[in-house]
């Protein structure tokens, strides 16, 4: 079987080309979009997922802007920061981009976010209108896949979708928008025993493991849509994700690349979702 690329980066710029427009009718309007990400320390994946934000924003017309803070900032300081920037009417969108340092409360933090800034959909009142199928502001990563099977034609009603994550960004969010297009979800992680068995079976494989090249053409039901959402560096320090992406070719029917698969297309619905709090305020 020929297995077609999922092609993320083409369908980001295809995306991307119109919310230019829309931002452009909205500054006629005098409204300027305004996306701040707060990056907390020096992790460099994170640096480079935030440089990454700050450029497309900046190409569709957004006025985006990063605060930077030290690793050593404390929770109370982070948490005016935010207070800030919920005031502040020029800020339609506030992201404080994740892992956080351990001393600082993840959860505490999100839910200072203004439910309305929230670009991320990680605030519990967006979080909770999601689970209840609710118009919400959605996680972007699972968002953005689902835009991508939709682009390609790739029907979900149905069909068994395993998801391998359980993480509150990615997995969980991802088995909702597959449950609520009628896929029948399982959900795999660290723990489960028959992980092949349930990858054979799935008509919708979902990555998000974070071990480079995990998943080989073994895992997969021939025809099977294979979604690599892993971001991890090999030995050679070059960006690879879950699935070893040459091993499941020729036995499913689509996969992602990594780098031009997921990546492009979570930065495409942040800025989707910047752009609709302005339409929508
Ligand atoms: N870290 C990894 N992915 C994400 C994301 O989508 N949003 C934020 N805020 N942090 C992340």
């Amino acid at each position: 079987m020929e297995t077609k690329i999922l092609d993320g980066k083409k369908l980001a710029q295809q995306m991307q080309a119109d919310m230019k427009n829309r931002v452009d009718r909205l500054r006629e309007q005098g409204k300027i979009p305004g996306l701040t990400v707060i990056l907390v320390g020096e992790d460099k994946a994170s640096q480079v997922y935030v440089r990454n934000k700050e450029k497309q924003a900046n190409t569709v017309g957004i006025k985006s802007e990063v605060i930077r803070l030290p690793e050593s900032i404390g929770e109370q300081e982070l948490l005016d920061q935010i207070e800030l920037l919920n005031r502040d009417e020029t800020v339609h969108g506030i992201l404080v981009q994740l892992p956080l340092p351990k001393h600082i409360d993840e959860q505490k933090v999100l839910r200072t976010i203004h439910y309305s800034k929230d670009v991320d959909g990680f605030h519990p009142m967006n979080m909770g209108n999601f689970l209840l199928g609710n118009v919400s502001t959605l996680p972007c990563t699972p968002y953005g896949i689902m835009k991508l099977l939709e682009a390609y034609n790739i029907s979900i009603e149905g069909k068994n979708a395993l998801i391998i994550g359980r993480s509150n960004i990615v997995g969980k969010p991802m088995a909702l928008m597959l449950m609520q297009k009628n896929a029948t979800i399982t959900i795999a992680h660290s723990r489960t025993e028959n992980l092949k068995e349930l990858a054979q079976q799935a008509d919708i494989l979902v990555a998000a493991i974070g071990r480079g090249h995990m998943i080989t053409g073994e895992f997969i039901k021939p025809g099977a849509v294979v979604v690599d959402v892993g971001m991890n560096r090999s030995a050679e320090g070059k960006l690879i994700g879950d699935v070893d992406t040459d091993s499941v070719k020729g036995i499913a029917s689509f996969v992602t690349p990594v780098p031009g698969g997921v990546g492009p297309m979570t930065i495409t619905m942040l800025l989707d979702q910047t752009i609709n709090k302005v339409e929508t305020d």
